[in-house]
């Protein structure tokens, strides 16, 4: 059966924003599903004095969720503080989305960790500034989600 999509994740899907390649990024996330195959690869440019997210574009082979998810977190972490980027949860880009079907849940998760890995790899090649212990936590929290299923703390404030 075909996955429901909301209007916005068509939108998102057929126009994405941000999508492409950073030249001499500052930092890299390049994240899959070993489910589903599908990658994402973000990569960012980083402000070094004021660790601002300058620019930010994403590369999904994925389904229209990967892509919808991936063009939001985008546009959620433009300009925002690197730790202000890593309080963007999947839940706030599947608000954002208008919801996404249960099956889909996992798309948007897809996205929390492409960002969280681009930051934890700004910091991998800024060993003088020192890694915020959120970084590695989310990494640990979300590599740790089955990628089959609706991971438990997205079910547990699940969107209707
Ligand atoms: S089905 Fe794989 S990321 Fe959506």
């Amino acid at each position: 059966m075909t996955p429901m999509y909301t209007d916005k994740v068509l939108e998102h899907f057929k126009n994405p924003r941000n999508m492409g390649e950073i030249e001499a990024p500052d930092g890299v996330g390049e994240v899959g599903n070993p489910v589903c195959g599908d990658v994402m690869r973000i990569t960012i440019k980083v402000d070094e004095e004021t660790e601002t997210i300058e620019d930010v574009k994403f590369k999904t082979f994925g389904c229209g969720a990967a892509i919808a998810s991936s063009s939001v977190v985008t546009e959620l972490i433009k300009g925002k503080p690197l730790r202000e980027a890593l309080e963007v949860s999947n839940k706030t880009v599947v608000e954002v989305l208008g919801g996404l079907p249960p099956v889909k849940m996992h798309c948007s998760v897809l996205a929390e960790q492409g960002i969280a890995a681009a930051i934890k790899d700004y910091y991998d090649r800024h060993p003088q500034r020192e890694l915020p212990p959120e970084v590695e936590d989310k990494l640990r929290r979300l590599e740790g989600t089955d990628p089959h299923a609706v991971p438990d703390y997205i079910e547990s404030e699940a969107l209707e």
